[in-house]
């Protein structure tokens, strides 16, 4: 019985046990542990996006997190093998997101030993100084810009932190750890100086980032090894010469380096790039044999390279770019058998480069631009076995050796802006993958017997080359997108062959500023986008067939010899954007623009012989912003109607046969209230003004809408000067000169605050100057002359600054600039006489020009105090962009 008992009781504990077994026994984790994190893990939704910085191959790791298994054995979880305790939690990349909870059970992981959030979306939670519980943590990764903290020193053992990113936004405390090894501060917006005894001891850093904490300060520190003497005897402090990482970029470090950084002999990363860093760089850096990255880009440095690298041999990457260094190239470069990257453009490096042999085995981007190199470009640049990008723009060299042997691998080729001359580098050959040639202000000749095939050239600039023919190999191009051959010599018609060329893939052609006569070919490309023929001596009328490129949004075919009548279709190309046909010898009248497509915004026809009305199918040009057509000889009243098109911006109709009042009653009144483009801009808008004086003569070479404008001047305009004008407050320039305006100058004019120039000259207006125009405080030319005005002229703000040729020739006004004083009459004064035709025109045009020029002197100096934001203009934010160069700098 007791057996059977005995025997039972065997059983029940065998059967408990193996129960046990199957359900504990191997479960390493203590259960606490693993509900813990069961509970932290319920605080978080799982949203891929929360760690959208990260590579495919993340996963969200809590996702395998159950109790049917050991904790040991869930992703991220790492245990101590022999007490099954959890001692690291790697969550980075686990597209965790929600807050962090103040007191959440993770704390409870007593023996956690590293701890990674790298990564998640926490919602800007602080991070919760309960952490500071985890007195066994040593690794730390909070790296997230979704998290926000103060440096407390919650962090006391750690040796590894990162808040890459985590916005912390105060000064580091200096006693912030002394066992931390590895620090990432990087963009957490530190701020105030960083003491050089952060550097010192105890601190003890291998890794230091504090990278993008643009308002934080610093000198670099000086690097001692210090000997103290204690009971026991000499110590020597080996502070910071166990640093191997040290990244400021992006801070506001200065001073200068000194000479002991050669102490820091473990360093293999430096970057100081982009600090206010000033000084020689210190020949000890020779010794800092690790050193594989070095930046120090966009700084003050100064003084020669120290030509000390032929033992840093292990040196992949070199920035200087944007410094001040001077002297020659450092030869001992080439012996770097490891550089992959070496940038010292835009300083003021001189001398040649040496012609020895390189071992730059590994380079591949050779960035040479902007400084005053000269000499022959040496054969090993061109012949470098990785070579991907040449930039050796922007020098003085004078030639490339004889003897080049090139290496198929390069793509980009940079050699504008030197001296280079004689022929087009036949040595050239054989650069089967180069994509971009940019030859551009240099001087040579093309031989026509030159042979080149570029099988993949998609950029090729040869402006300002002094060329006398088109370039001939460019029969064997098929792949080119990009050409631009203009402010060269080339004479004559354009060729067949070129226009024969069947480029689909062309989309931007310059051939402007050269001699090229006869009349405009037929081209073949059909998906060409940009076409500048502009200062040529291109004649005959436009064929039909230029319409047949379809794809055209810009063409420019100013000052040419064209004549006739412009095509109609001309006027509705379903893309063309910008027409300009300024300086030409076109007649008739107007194409009707936008009779069937709408995307005209900018049309520019001064300076033909175009006749009849101003074509009413311009009211379907609803991007219209720029229409220019001064100097012809159209005849039509005022165009009011264009007050529907909301864009307009700039109205130039002077210099034609306009005629009848600019307003016709009260229906004007309310079309110029319509002009809604001039009526508010942006105040951020500021002011670029180019102006070319050629002779007598002003032009405005880039229309820019930014400068909104109406020129009424020089035509048979009568009435009075319509009120609703000073509704159009962003109104730059106001001309109405000459032209049979009578009546008052309306008072409320003074409301175009923004008006840099009025010219109501020579008309017929009376009365006396409103005080009111004293408002416009920007006022920098203001022509009043030839008028019948009376009384004083205002006086105060702008009106101090204009002459007496503001106001000649006027019946009666007195006060200054005028030598007449106000209160006595003169009665013997007269108006002036009028001048012949030519004459007078003449003399508009030099107070015009002269009152612009000292304008643009007074903005720019209004503009030191107003700090603009200069304005990329029109025109260039049209076009494509010229290859950049490639994004270079590595992420810090
Ligand atoms: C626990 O996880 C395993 C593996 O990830 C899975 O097969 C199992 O169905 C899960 N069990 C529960 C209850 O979710
Ligand atoms: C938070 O911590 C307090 C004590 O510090 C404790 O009483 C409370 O239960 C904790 N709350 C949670 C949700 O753990
Ligand atoms: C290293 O520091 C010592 C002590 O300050 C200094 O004398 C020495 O010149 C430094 N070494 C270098 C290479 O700068
Ligand atoms: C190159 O520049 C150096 C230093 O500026 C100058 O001395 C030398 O004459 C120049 N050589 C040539 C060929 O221009
Ligand atoms: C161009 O390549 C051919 C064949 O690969 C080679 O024979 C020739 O020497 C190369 N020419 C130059 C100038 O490198
Ligand atoms: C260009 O080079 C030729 C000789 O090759 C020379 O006659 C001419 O003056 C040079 N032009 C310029 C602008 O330097
Ligand atoms: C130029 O070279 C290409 C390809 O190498 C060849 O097809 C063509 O006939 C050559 N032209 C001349 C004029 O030698
Ligand atoms: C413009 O065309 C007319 C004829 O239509 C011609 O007499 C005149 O010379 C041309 N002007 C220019 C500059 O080509
Ligand atoms: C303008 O055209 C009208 C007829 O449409 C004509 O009577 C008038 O003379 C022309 N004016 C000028 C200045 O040519």
């Amino acid at each position: 019985m007791s057996l059977f008992f005995f025997y039972s009781f065997l059983y029940f504990v065998l059967l408990v046990s193996l129960c046990f077994s199957s359900s504990f026994e191997h479960h390493l984790c203590s259960p606490t542990e693993a509900s813990a994190l069961l509970q932290y893990k319920q605080h978080f939704e799982i949203i891929s996006y929360a760690s959208y910085n990260c590579d495919r191959a993340s996963f969200p790791k809590t996702k395998s997190w159950n109790e049917s298994r050991d904790c040991c054995t869930w992703d991220g979880v790492t245990c101590d093998m022999l007490t099954g305790h959890i001692i690291s939690l790697d969550l980075s990349c686990s597209q965790l997101f929600g807050n962090f909870h103040p007191n959440s059970s993770l704390f409870q992981l007593h023996h956690l030993h590293t701890l990674n959030f790298d990564n998640n979306y926490f919602n800007y939670s602080s991070i919760p100084h309960n952490i500071g519980r985890l007195t066994n943590l040593r690794h730390l990764n909070l790296s997230d810009r979704t998290f926000e903290t103060m440096l407390h020193n919650y962090f006391t053992n750690l040796e590894l932190l990162s808040l890459f990113n985590v916005n912390i936004s105060s000064p580091i405390p200096v006693n912030i750890s002394s066992s931390l090894r590895y620090l990432d501060l990087g963009y957490t917006n530190l701020r105030g100086v960083l003491t050089e005894s952060f550097f010192l001891p105890p601190n003890s850093f291998e890794t230091l980032k504090l990278s993008g904490n643009h308002l934080l300060k610093g000198v670099f520190p000086k690097i001692h090894r210090r000997h103290t003497v204690n009971g026991v005897g000499y110590f020597i402090h080996r502070h910071l010469c166990s640093l191997n990482h040290l990244n400021l970029y992006g801070c506001q470090f200065s001073g200068s380096i000194p000479d002991s950084i050669g102490n820091l002999t473990q360093i293999t990363e430096l970057d100081l790039s982009l600090n206010h860093f000033t000084g020689h760089i210190p020949s000890t850096i020779s010794i800092l044999k690790h050193l594989t990255i070095f930046g120090l880009t966009s700084n003050s440095f100064s003084g020669e390279i120290p030509d000390v690298f032929s033992n840093l041999q292990k040196l992949r990457y070199i920035d200087f770019f944007n410094n001040s260094f001077n002297g020659p190239f450092p030869a001992s470069i080439l012996s770097l058998t490891h550089l992959e990257y070496l940038g010292l453009s835009s300083n003021s490096l001189s001398g040649p480069l040496l012609s020895k042999a390189s071992m730059l085995q590994k380079l591949s981007e050779l960035d040479l631009s902007d400084n005053s190199l000269n000499g022959t470009i040496p054969s090993w640049v061109f012949n470098l076995p990785l070579v991907d990008s040449l930039w050796l723009h922007n020098n003085q060299f004078s030639g490339l050796a004889d003897e080049i042997k090139t290496n198929p691998t390069l793509q980009l080729l940079y050699l504008n802006n030197n001296q280079l001359s004689g022929s087009f580098p036949q040595s050239l050959v054989n650069l089967t993958n180069l994509s971009t040639l940019d030859h551009s202000s240099n001087n040579i000749t093309i031989d026509e017997g030159i042979n080149i095939t570029f099988p993949s050239l998609e950029f090729l600039l040869l402006s300002s080359c002094e060329l006398k023919d088109f370039p001939h190999f460019l029969r064997n191009v098929k792949t080119i997108q990009y050409l631009d051959i203009s402010n060269n010599k080339i004479c004559g018609q354009i060729p067949n062959w070129f226009s024969g060329m069947r480029w689909d893939s062309l989309q931007f052609l310059n051939l402007s500023h050269n001699s090229l006569t006869g009349h405009l070919p037929q081209f073949r490309y059909d998906n060409l986008q940009y076409l500048y023929l502009k200062f040529n001596s291109l004649q005959g009328p436009l064929a039909l067939s230029i319409c047949n490129m379809s794809s055209l949004i810009l063409l420019d075919l100013s000052h040419n010899y064209f004549s006739d009548s412009v095509p109609h279709c001309l006027g509705s190309m379903a893309s063309l954007t910008v027409l300009d046909l300024r300086r030409n010898n076109f007649t008739r009248s107007l194409p009707p623009f936008c009779a069937q497509s709408t995307s005209l915004s900018t049309i520019v026809v001064n300076g033909n012989r175009f006749e009849g009305p101003v074509p009413v199918s311009l009211l379907n040009c609803n991007g219209l912003e720029v229409l220019d057509v001064g100097n012809n000889a159209i005849n039509d009243t005022f165009p009011a109607w264009l007050g529907i098109l909301q864009e307009l911006q700039v109205l130039i109709l002077k210099s034609n046969k306009f005629h009848g009042p600019i307003s016709t009653g009260s229906l004007a009144a309310k079309v110029f209230g319509n002009f809604k483009a001039m009526i508010k801009l942006d105040d951020e808008d500021t002011r670029e003004i180019n102006l070319v004086i050629k002779g007598h003569d002003i032009e405005l070479e880039r229309i820019s809408t930014i400068m909104t404008t109406i020129d009424l001047s020089s035509n048979h305009f009568e009435g009075v000067i319509p009120r609703t004008l000073m509704d159009l407050s962003s109104l730059w320039l106001l001309i109405l000169s000459h032209n049979n305006l009578r009546g008052d100058i309306p008072m409320k004019l003074g409301k175009l605050n923004m008006l840099e120039a009025l010219d109501l000259s020579w008309n017929r207006l009376t009365g006396k100057i409103p005080q009111e125009l004293t408002r416009m405080n920007f006022l920098a030319f203001l022509n009043l002359s030839q008028n019948h005005l009376v009384g004083p002229i205002p006086q105060g703000q702008q009106f101090d600054t204009f002459e007496n040729d503001s106001y000649g020739g006027n019946l009666d006004l007195c006060g200054l600039p005028l030598p007449k004083q106000c209160g006595t009459s003169d009665s013997s004064h007269a108006p002036q006489q009028l001048e012949s035709e030519e004459d007078e025109g003449e003399s508009y045009f030099f107070s015009y020009s002269f009152g612009l020029v000292v304008g643009t002197v007074m903005w720019s100096l209004m503009f030191k105090y107003r700090k603009p934001k200069w304005f990329v203009d029109y025109f260039d934010g049209l076009m494509p962009h010229r290859p950049k160069k490639r994004a270079q700098r590595r992420r810090t």
